[in-house]
């Protein structure tokens, strides 16, 4: 137990300090094998994830409600209608560099889409897929 809060710890230390998108990831997959050792990042789970139909919540059932099928594409806001820039890397080179806004929205749309909040594995998963080749 006294384990893994250290290593949820140093997870917690390095994103904290993380700037990049494979840091922020790298970050994730440390707090994620804290818990299930030998995890590593796949994008197509993350792809699966980004377009799963969650059931939780009528008005944005996924993540795609908003963000689009297409990660490159700009988004849209069901409820607001406000325009969202593309959330992958290649289109939008802001996504994944600051760790505290990619928690504050990892956040909010997990408890909001999929009803609870998303684990470090399903977070390192989804930054896999958006900083990778689409
Ligand atoms: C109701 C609309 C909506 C839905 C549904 C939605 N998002 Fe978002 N998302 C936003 C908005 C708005 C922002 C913040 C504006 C921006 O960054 O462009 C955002 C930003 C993000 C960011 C911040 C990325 C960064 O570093 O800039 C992440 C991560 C994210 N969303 C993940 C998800 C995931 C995962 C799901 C599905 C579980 C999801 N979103 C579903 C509206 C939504």
């Amino acid at each position: 137990m006294r384990t893994i809060a250290a290593l949820l710890l140093m997870g917690a230390c390095v994103l904290s300090h993380a700037e990049t998108p494979s840091q922020i990831e790298q970050a994730y997959v440390a707090e994620a094998a804290a818990r299930q050792p030998g995890f590593t990042p796949n994008a197509g789970r993350g792809k699966d994830f980004f377009h799963q139909h969650f059931g939780i919540n009528d008005k944005m059932p996924a993540c795609t409600t908003c963000h689009t099928d297409n990660p490159l594409a700009p988004g849209q806001h069901a409820v607001t209608g406000k325009a969202i820039r593309p959330l992958a890397v290649a289109a939008n080179g802001e996504r994944f560099t600051d760790p505290t806004k990619v928690e504050k929205w990892f956040g909010r749309n997990c408890k909001e889409v999929v009803g609870r909040p998303c684990s470090a594995a399903e977070k390192a998963d989804f930054i896999a897929y958006m900083n990778g080749k689409l």
